[in-house]
């Protein structure tokens, strides 16, 4: 298991959001989280990437502990191994947040660079190597706003896959796209979970969620159901 959620909540104000939710996911599995408009499905993965605390529960990935609950506190681990859990799952968003003012090379390379992951000619090189399994051989040096939104897509997935996560989480992926690149984008994913990589796709896309998920959460008034397929 790579991902195990345990006794989530998560309000806004008033405003329960989730309540008391659990789900785990293993290496390799793809999972669907469906919901209507406004149910959390984005402050669920925001939760799970440390964008957003959650009020109570857990969210350990690789046995590792992100952050739990501690005397009615969330707590987060110390900073060292904070930094090297959060690597373990990425966010691919919903508008691909790309650095607009860096080319397609850059983008990818400023994470593994501030971290220091590895030499600069290793990172360049595993860069060169994401960007040919995704076919964007030759847009090194395109900025994000030379690119269709499918290629920005694929650059924003080849930039959350240089910091080698575990698991891989996409928001909508789907809603942005024509039906090509949408078949595209399936192609993707599949290729990343044969790779041991474990997907969350949040989307209100039936179809393709019944085409893709081996298992589908809904979101619906605060709680969850899981379908296994
Ligand atoms: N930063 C925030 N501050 C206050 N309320 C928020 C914030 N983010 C989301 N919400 C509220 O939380 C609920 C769930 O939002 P969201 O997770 O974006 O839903 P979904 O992605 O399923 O459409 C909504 O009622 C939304 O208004
Ligand atoms: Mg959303």
């Amino acid at each position: 298991m790579v991902l195990s959620v345990e006794n989530l909540s998560k309000s806004f104000g008033a405003n329960i959001v989730f309540h008391d939710i659990s789900f785990s996911v293993n290496k390799g599995e793809i999972v669907c989280i469906r919901g209507k408009s406004g149910e959390g499905k984005t402050t669920l993965l925001r939760c799970l990437t440390a964008l957003e605390t959650p009020d109570k529960g857990s969210v350990k990935i690789n046995n590792m502990y992100l952050c739990k609950e501690d005397s009615n506190h969330i707590k987060y681990a110390q900073k060292n191994e904070l930094q090297a859990i959060r690597q373990e799952i990425g966010l691919v968003f919903q508008n691909f947040n790309l650095f607009p003012h860096m080319n397609v090379m850059e983008n990818l390379m400023e994470a593994p660079l501030f971290l220091k992951k590895d030499s600069r000619e290793n990172i360049k090189s595993r860069a060169e190597e994401l960007l040919k399994s995704l076919e964007l051989e030759g847009k090194e040096d395109s900025y994000p706003f030379q690119l269709s939104g499918g290629q920005q897509q694929r650059v924003a997935i080849a930039r959350a896959c240089m910091l080698n996560p575990s698991v891989l989480c996409f928001d909508e992926p789907t809603s942005a796209l024509d039906e090509q690149t949408r078949g595209q984008i399936s192609k993707i994913i599949r290729y990343l979970s044969s790779k041991g990589i474990a997907i969350i796709i949040v989307t209100h896309d039936n179809a393709f969620a019944d085409e893709i998920a081996q298992k589908i959460i809904t979101m619906k008034d605060g709680k969850i159901t899981i379908e296994p397929k």
